[in-house]
């Protein structure tokens, strides 16, 4: 990896079932990172895609009669299309019922033991289907699964085990010499703790499970559903044949992860790389999870809302916005609609729609319509504010702190508001002595709002475009203008349109259809 590339990755989703907020979360911040880094000038690969092995898709198929081929192929349509309504920019989807993933992961599963760190043993213990996981005995609570809580079932088989355990020590000196790796803080001292109290081999195969990646040496097995998914991040990049992508981007700058995952990723995966001899994930980043209305989501509680029917009810930009806004990355989160139409009516109406509305307003009344000329240093106040913004901004952007970056370009919003309440060029408007100072007062707004729509663009990327359409800078087909601080060509007519994000009422009665 060279230091302009960026490689960042979501976790792949199983496809026992649509997708639903929490997948949807997880995308929008890595899409969010990966335009972000773009935009800044780096070689983004954004990987994204699907877990279609394993008990669990095996068992979600026959429940619909359908051959678990069938089965995923239709579901991974549907992840597929929402991220394509989602605005997704991803470089790259990978199934790992692809061909390519499959006769990587073998190959790689062939070299861990041949390397000796894999071997045949006796498994007796409990499977957790829904989290495809292993628990021993004593990590059950109450006889259940202790990350889900739901029923686990016994298993006694004979599998393949890779020496986690051998791993243990390298494992805590990585962690210490790295201490940014595992974030946020809080969640790598729970893994830490974890990994110095207990750690075992762990079983990379299944003799019960025929729906998987065959194991290279013995046709009886099938390659554990984990190490099969966690491989994705190196196969897509083509390793282990076709090594161009995997050495130009390798090791990944970010995983992106939801909390529950964290043991998979910061653990395992780490020891794995170890064993082939290949350089850690620069950092794994484990966010909160979402609740609905204050439940978790789940589809026996039928509460898992499809994401399409909130961006059908209240656009696409509103709902990237309110997800990254409402919840500091790293913590917990509750979904409701009045919390979301909140935010519509009061940070994407109030604030920024009609910034941009009066500010367009004004400069058709005052100047025809056509962004005045200000001479050089005309109005500092703006700039100054703009340049803070965007280095505040920067560094929120660098530690994935989104919502921290959002209240950052919310500040100057606020700010530019403000400033047109202070100068109040409706009293200049009065006299042309002052035409020259309303001059500088609404050509400094316009860049201001320019500056804006550069900030916003990672998050809400149809709302930059639209505003910079606004401001005249973009035709439809057009680039978006991506340099803060730029001014305009001189004669630039604005296009005011719509407000951006009309009042929603809070009568109106919310479309709360669940994913089915
Ligand atoms: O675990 N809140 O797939 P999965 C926030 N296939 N994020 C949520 C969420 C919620 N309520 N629910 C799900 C798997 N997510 C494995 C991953 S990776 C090599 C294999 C998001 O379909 C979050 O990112 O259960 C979480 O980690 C992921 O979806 C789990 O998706």
């Amino acid at each position: 990896m060279n230091n302009r590339t960026f490689y960042l990755t979501t976790p792949i989703y199983y496809v026992n079932d649509v997708p639903h907020i929490g997948h949807s979360y997880t995308t929008i911040a890595a899409d969010v990172l990966a335009r972000y880094k773009r935009a800044k000038g780096f070689d983004v690969f954004f990987l994204t895609g699907t877990d279609e092995h394993g008990q669990k898709i095996q068992k979600a198929a026959l429940a619909c009669n359908k051959t678990p081929v069938e089965f995923t192929d239709s579901v991974v349509d549907k992840f597929k299309t929402l991220w394509n309504d989602l605005n997704i920019s991803n470089d790259y989807f990978i199934r790992t019922t692809d061909e390519l993933h499959c006769r990587r992961v073998k190959k790689v599963f062939q070299q861990i033991f041949e390397k000796g760190d894999i071997y045949l043993g006796d498994y007796e213990g409990w499977y957790c289907i829904p989290c495809e996981s292993f628990w021993i005995e004593s990590q059950l609570e109450e006889k259940k699964c202790p990350e889900c809580k739901r029923a686990v079932e016994k298993v006694k088989e004979k599998n393949y085990f890779f020496r986690l355990s051998k791993y243990q020590e390298r494992l805590l000196e990585y962690y210490d010499k790295h201490p940014h790796f595992i974030q946020p803080e809080s969640r790598r001292n729970e893994l830490l703790h974890r990994l110095k109290s207990h750690v075992e081999d762990i079983s990379v195969s299944r003799s019960a499970v025929e729906w998987g990646i065959q194991v290279p040496m013995d046709a009886t097995h099938t390659i554990y559903v984990w190490i099969d998914a966690l491989l994705n991040y190196i196969t897509a990049l083509g390793y282990d044949d076709d090594l161009q992508k995997f050495k130009k981007y390798w090791p990944a700058s970010v995983h992106i992860i939801g909390k529950e995952i964290l043991w998979f990723h910061g653990v395992i995966w780490p020891a794995i790389l170890m064993s082939l001899k290949i350089d850690l994930p620069v950092k794994i980043f484990a966010h909160g999870w979402w609740t609905i209305e204050g439940q978790k989501i789940s589809k026996s509680l039928g509460n898992a809302i499809d994401p399409r029917s909130i961006i059908q009810s209240y656009g696409i930009d509103a709902y990237r916005y309110f997800l990254l806004r409402e919840v500091p990355f790293g913590l917990d989160g509750d979904f409701s609609y009045s919390a979301l139409i909140q935010r519509i009516n009061f940070d994407l109406g109030n604030d920024l729609g009609n910034l941009l509305y009066r500010t367009l307003t004004m400069i058709e009344k005052y100047f025809n319509g056509v962004i005045p000329e200000m001479s050089d240093g005309a109005n500092d106040e703006l700039r100054k504010s703009s340049q803070d913004t965007h280095d505040k901004m920067v560094h929120e952007m660098d530690e994935l702190q989104f919502s921290k970056a959002l209240e950052i370009i919310w500040e100057f919003i606020n700010h530019a508001n403000k400033f047109i309440e202070d100068k109040k060029p409706w009293s200049l408007a009065k006299t042309s002595a002052s035409k020259p100072q309303l001059a500088a007062i609404m050509g400094s707004l316009a860049v201001a709002i320019k500056d804006i729509s550069v900030f916003i663009y990672p998050f809400m990327p149809k709302t930059a475009d639209e505003i910079q359409r606004q401001l005249g800078i973009i035709e439809n087909d057009q680039q978006l203008l991506l340099e803060f601080h730029q001014g305009f060509k001189q004669g630039t007519a604005v296009r005011k349109g719509k407000p951006l994000f009309p009042r929603i009422e809070h009568t109106e009665s919310f479309s709360k259809e669940t994913v089915s």
